[in-house]
């Protein structure tokens, strides 16, 4: 396949931003898309320019790095996968690609396609976890029966890679859909209930100062995350806040 990619590049957070094209030629079709990247950075290093800087770990949609808005969507036109799991067998040949980072004001460009993306660390921080009793006289978990019906949306919402997709796909820049997925997890479980309103309370508090918008439901969020996180997490997510709300 011959393609043309048109790719972002802006040098660090400060500097100016633009789009320069790039004809790549030699695409296989079963390459990821991230291999495709790949080959066109060695190209770059080959001709002695500056290779395009992206995230990437895992790839294989597990670690959720791999942030590109490619032709208008988080990653890609696929859907259910990330960037790191999009073949180029989805294009044509002679296709002309966009490809920009995630955009939010919480998500600052560090270079080219890389964004900062420790907003999300910080509200994990917050409350996205449970404290555990590690005197020796812990509970057994198995011992707590958990209702299969719950374990499984508890499941559901865990799987949250925290990739920033629904952010960048927010016209709000909104990070409901991720906050709500880690609320969630825990707020279905009975381990989760114990810190539930501090939890919630100090998470939401802590994306409102991060400077993410406010949830308008529009829903593009749950078409683009690659994990499938339903809204349903969102309106779960303001019943527990109403509710430590007004216990708070
Ligand atoms: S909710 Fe979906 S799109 Fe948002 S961070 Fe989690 S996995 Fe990514
Ligand atoms: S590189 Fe880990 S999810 Fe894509």
């Amino acid at each position: 396949m011959k393609l043309t990619l048109k790719i972002w590049r802006q040098a660090n957070a400060q500097a100016p931003g633009k789009m320069v094209t790039y004809p790549i030629d030699n695409v296989s079709p079963d390459m990821s898309f991230l291999e495709m990247m790949d080959v066109l950075n060695e190209q770059l290093i080959q001709k002695g320019d500056d290779p395009v800087a992206f995230d990437h770990d895992c790839r294989e949609g597990i670690c959720g790095m791999c942030s590109m808005f490619i032709n208008g969507e988080a990653h890609g036109p696929d859907r259910l996968v990330t960037t790191c799991q999009l073949h180029m067998r989805k294009f044509k040949d002679g296709d002309t690609i966009t490809i920009e980072p995630f955009r939010a004001n919480a998500f600052p460009v560090i270079k080219d396609l890389a964004v900062d993306r420790s907003a999300f660390d910080r509200i994990q921080q917050a409350g996205g976890f449970v404290s555990v009793n590690t005197s020796g006289n812990t509970q057994d978990a198995n011992a707590i029966p958990i209702d299969k019906h719950d374990a499984d949306r508890a499941f559901d919402a865990a799987t949250c890679i925290g990739c920033g997709a629904c952010v960048a796909t927010c016209k709000n820049a909104s990070a409901m859909l991720f906050v709500s997925a880690k609320v969630s997890q825990y707020a279905l479980l009975p381990q989760g209930k114990v810190e539930a309103t501090d939890r919630v309370l100090n998470m939401v508090k802590q994306m409102d100062s991060e400077g993410f918008g406010n949830c308008t439901n529009t829903g593009a969020c749950e078409v683009e995350c690659p994990k499938g996180i339903s809204l349903e997490n969102i309106a779960r997510m303001n019943r527990e806040y109403l509710s430590a709300s007004i216990k708070g």
